[in-house]
């Protein structure tokens, strides 16, 4: 596997690495795709809601450790509004790339980030817990990536249907049949809904 000179910089020596005492937000997340964590602290500016000082702990791998590193460069100084707006996309590109395989380690670094700043909003009053439904899903889904390609299931247009009542959710996903990702993205896809303690039970038609 061929790693950026940045990723393997980031995995070497990371940026903003260890823990905030009496953080203002934090947020710990689990990969579903490799069952590794991460953790992200942040102090907030309360009148300019900068991001004043950030920093995390990772249980991942490289790639991981690397975006985890490089994000928490890009948000440092910046506001809130700006730094939810960091993509998984972008943190993976400032590393000059990652491969297909390990997008996912992107994912769950920049997941983690927003994650914290939900948990500060929603401290502050500034937003309420999101309500469940169908776009929760949706939004799920957004996270499980194609390792071929190292895109998510919703942008490359393979989710075809998600419904969801009375506590089970169905979704159609479009894989050719000797795709040899197709079992994982399947288990992925279960991996990931069944951690929404909405949903008790899930459907999902190939
Ligand atoms: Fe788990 Fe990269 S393989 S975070």
């Amino acid at each position: 596997m061929q790693y950026s000179q940045k990723v393997l910089d980031h995995f070497m020596k990371p940026h903003n690495i260890g823990k905030i005492e009496n953080p203002d937000a934090e947020a710990t997340e689990g990969s579903p795709a490799c069952g590794d964590q991460v953790s992200i602290y942040l102090k907030v500016n309360d009148k300019t809601q900068v991001i004043e000082d950030i920093k995390f702990q990772s249980y991942g791998c490289a790639s991981n450790i690397a975006t985890a590193s490089i994000i928490t460069d890009m948000v440092m100084g910046r506001t809130l509004d700006e730094a939810k707006k960091v993509t998984w996309k972008e943190a993976a590109d400032a590393l000059d790339g990652l491969p297909p395989v390990k997008m996912h380690c992107s994912v769950l670094a920049v997941d983690t980030l927003r994650k914290a700043i939900k948990d500060y909003e929603i401290k502050h009053g500034l937003a309420e817990k999101e309500t469940f439904g169908k776009n929760t899903i949706v939004e799920e889904l957004k996270k499980v990536i194609y390792p071929k390609v190292g895109e998510d299931i919703v942008t490359l247009k393979m989710v075809k249907y998600v419904g969801f009542e009375n506590g089970i959710a169905t979704v159609d996903v479009d894989i050719p049949k000797f795709d040899e990702h197709r079992d994982n993205v399947v288990e992925e896809i279960k991996e990931h809904l069944e951690q929404i303690k909405e949903i008790k039970k899930i459907k999902i038609t190939i």
